[in-house]
């Protein structure tokens, strides 16, 4: 290896090194020190997020799902932290009677918003997990799951994704939506592939052999 080549793997392992030791920080410091906080802001949440949805950023990311032909008709889909429902309730628009939606959150209160509003719509199609991890849901039964702004606030990342990648069809999608960006990647990598990138949402692909 060429002397450049070598000091440039060793720059690269040492951005890494500096990148992981700040996400190890920060989940620390969300989970030890502004958890007080960080629940108080659930609290209130369930009033304006679905507001802050339809007004500002989830049109944007419902046009991403478009160019990436994400939901289709017929489909299985696993909202996984579904929150109030948002994107549930497109994706059940778009799957259709034909297709399910698994509302996944790891709060009753916001399960109950989306039930609400399925019944409003008279959405038959959305089923409600209360579930931090287990799916239950049996193996390879999804065609696309979507995580929306949530990877990064889960404590165990790898274990919900080992999770979401046993319920996902070979061929099957793992959307994911994160501030997190390119960081996703050093949770799936052994697990699924990148086959899409477009701002804060990765398409990921588990692989037809596994
Ligand atoms: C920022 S909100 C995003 C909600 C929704 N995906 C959206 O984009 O509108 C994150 C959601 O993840 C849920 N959540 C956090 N940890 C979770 C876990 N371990 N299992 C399931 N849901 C979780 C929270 O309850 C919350 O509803």
């Amino acid at each position: 290896m060429s002397d450049i080549k070598r000091l440039l793997v060793e720059k690269l392992e040492r951005i890494h090194k500096v990148r992981n030791a700040f996400w190890a920080y920060a989940g620390r410091l969300i989970k030890e020190k502004l958890n007080p906080v960080h629940r108080a802001h659930y609290a209130i949440w369930v009033y304006y997020w679905p507001l802050w949805r339809s007004i500002f950023s989830g049109r944007k990311i419902l046009r991403h799902w478009k160019r990436f032909d994400l939901v289709q008709e017929g489909q299985t889909f696993l909202d996984y932290g579904c929150g109030t429902g948002w994107f549930t309730i497109a994706a059940a628009n778009r799957v259709g009677t034909k297709g399910k939606v698994y509302a996944l959150d790891c709060c009753s209160r916001y399960l109950k918003v989306v039930e609400k509003s399925s019944a409003k719509k008279a959405l038959s199609n959305i089923e409600v997990i209360l579930s931090d991890r287990e799916t239950g849901l049996p193996d390879e039964c999804v065609d696309v799951a979507w995580m929306c702004d949530v990877l990064h606030e889960l404590h165990e990342k790898r274990a919900v994704l080992d999770e979401v990648h046993r319920v996902l069809k070979k061929g099957g999608i793992l959307a994911i939506h994160d501030g997190m960006m390119d960081g996703v990647l050093r949770y799936t990598e052994d697990l699924l592939s990148l086959n899409g990138k477009d701002g804060k949402l990765l398409r990921l692909v588990k692989s037809n052999q596994t």
